[in-house]
């Protein structure tokens, strides 16, 4: 009985991320999918929500002054049977290993891209790390109604840049003013909404035949005859659509749409429910995960601080792999070796949280942490787990912390070492006591030296240092370890684990390196260090 109600609420789960270039739409698709779920009225209530975070905490103003969402959050809704959990991502580049973690905990990804701009910087990135993890993408193609570029032209570029096949799912009617809304490929069905920014449009028409004369009542008859040679000439030139191609993460299908005006959004919506994976198996250092083992197993992929310094708790965000959690029940942290229990786990419903009993694979839930967990952990119900790929990105950036009140020291040192717990920045040491930072944007300086003072009480000064790139180093001859590390004393290190890093000063330091001590290898992610893995 346990295991039906297992695979049954396995099956009914999509947990994605909606990701984008900032400005692209994310948030606007974000919302029009919570009001298809009604999860929310109205359209704003996201931004709404962001708006509020500002006024009760001043750190949020950095977010606010700069108009980007910094946390991450997760929204989960029901629609048509299904339940969906959205993990939202920060859209701006200074915040991407965020973004990279939050990637880790979900099964696909649907990626927006302007019709504007197409493919741009965070763009290609983003699907980079796609790539990488082998995550299933749907493009979305958004702000059809604008003057935007070609949609076959799009489609070129996609390819191109992103280098991942690619097939339309629905097919755009006109295009900028005129642009009237999409054609379902996929359902090979034509719906045609009312346009409407904040609520759930109304249907104009609904047919499965785009020759249908009914059409042309609605749709000027050019449009209409374009419609009729677009649906032919893809039909020719592409193969038809392989849920297989795209759950392996080898085809992107494409949507094309409108967000804010509604168009595009319920066949995108729709047929995601239906091809996207739900929860299946994860890897493990020691083994593959199946979604559908009984006993419970997940990671944190994510800690959040409580802004109020009034309340100094964490939340540790944790994804269930396998299983079903369980409120008050004792896990087996695999790092400290203990059992622990949690008595208000919380699951986030749109913009509300509250407290569950059970929680079931595919689902991020909210776990109160007083300092126990970090990004990575592992909870099992006994067997020690290591789930891969949650690894420590190189930085980018990276600077020397000084300390600018000498009595605060005690401060400025649990205020580092608990914020980079969080993920904010990477904490490297050199040479016994420096305390070097680095991070991924410039950005992470501020908020660590706000939170620094406003939380720790402690006051810091960033010193730049010159360093490119931070490569985590492994070795089967210690000898030619030691040498590097005396030779480079002045760019080497170690990191939280104690395990020895380069800090090259450029790619071609790093190449001169790579010659000189060929027996060492070099990685920009700290991954092997839990898997046993190469890059
Ligand atoms: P992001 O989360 O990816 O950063 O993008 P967001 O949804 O905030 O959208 C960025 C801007 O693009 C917003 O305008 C939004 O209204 C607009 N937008 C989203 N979808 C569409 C669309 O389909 N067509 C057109 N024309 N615009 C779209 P803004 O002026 O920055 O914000 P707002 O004041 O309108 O909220």
């Amino acid at each position: 009985m346990e295991l039906m109600e297992l695979t049954k609420e396995i099956a009914r789960r999509k947990t994605f991320a909606i990701i984008s270039h900032p400005d692209a739409g994310k948030t606007t698709l974000t919302e029009k999918f919570l009001l298809f779920g009604g999860a929310i009225q109205t359209a704003g209530a996201v931004k709404n929500n962001k708006i509020r975070k500002t006024a009760t905490s001043d750190f949020m103003e950095i977010e606010k002054q700069r108009g980007i969402s910094v946390a991450t959050s997760v929204m989960g809704f029901d629609y048509a049977g299904k339940r969906v959990n959205i993990l939202d991502t920060p859209g701006h580049k200074d915040f991407a290993e965020d973004t990279y973690r939050t990637l880790t905990a979900v099964d696909s990804v649907i990626l927006v891209v302007d019709c504007v701009k197409g493919v741009e910087e965070q763009t290609e990135r983003l699907m980079e790390v796609c790539r990488m993890r082998h995550t299933p993408v749907i493009i979305f193609i958004n702000k059809m109604d604008r003057e935007g570029r070609n949609p076959f032209e799009l489609l070129d570029e996609l390819e191109e840049k992103l280098q991942i096949n690619v097939r339309p799912l629905s097919w755009p009617i006109s295009q900028g003013q005129t642009f009237k809304g999409v054609y379902n490929l996929y359902e090979k069905a034509l719906n045609l909404f009312e346009a409407n920014t904040t609520r759930i449009s109304e249907t104009l028409i609904s047919i499965d035949d785009p020759n249908d004369p009914e059409l042309e009542k609605w749709v000027p008859e050019s449009f209409c005859r374009k419609l009729r040679e677009d649906i032919e000439l893809i039909e020719g030139v592409y193969e038809p659509f392989d849920e297989t191609l795209y759950r392996d993460a080898l085809l992107a299908p494409v949507f094309f749409g409108s967000a804010i005006n509604n168009f595009g959004v319920r066949e995108l919506l729709e047929t995601f429910l239906e091809i996207a994976p739900s929860p299946e198996r994860r890897d493990a250092a020691e083994r593959t995960v199946e979604a559908s083992e009984e006993a419970m197993s997940g990671f944190v992929f994510k800690i959040h601080a409580n802004l109020d310094p009034n309340h100094r708790d964490r939340t540790a965000f944790f994804r269930i792999c396998s299983g079903k959690f369980e409120r008050n029940k004792f896990y087996h942290h695999t790092r400290l070796n203990k059992k622990i229990r949690f008595s208000s786990p919380t699951q986030f419903m749109a913009n509300e949280k509250s407290v569950i009993d059970e929680a079931w694979p595919g689902d991020v839930i909210g776990l109160y942490d007083n300092g126990s967990l970090k990004i990575g952990d592992t909870l099992s119900e006994g067997e020690s787990l290591h789930f891969r790929g949650i690894p420590s990105f190189s930085p980018e950036i990276f600077k020397a912390l000084e300390n600018r009140d000498p009595l605060k020291s005690k401060q400025l040192d649990k205020g580092i070492r608990q914020l980079t717990e969080e993920g904010v920045a990477q904490l490297f040491t050199q040479h016994g006591t420096r305390k070097i930072v680095g991070t991924v944007g410039e950005l992470q300086f501020d908020v660590i030296k706000f939170r620094l003072e406003h939380e720790y009480g402690a006051q810091c000064d960033f010193l730049p240092l010159r360093f490119h790139k931070a490569f985590w180093i492994t070795s089967d001859n210690a000898e030619m370890v030691e040498e590097f590390l005396r030779r480079k004393w002045n760019t080497v290190g170690t990191d939280k684990e104690g395990h020895p890093v380069y800090f090259a000063e450029s790619e071609w330091m790093l190449k001169v390196a790579r010659e000189d001590y060929p027996d060492i290898e070099f990685h920009t992610t700290s991954e092997f260090k839990t898997a046993g893995a190469e890059e």
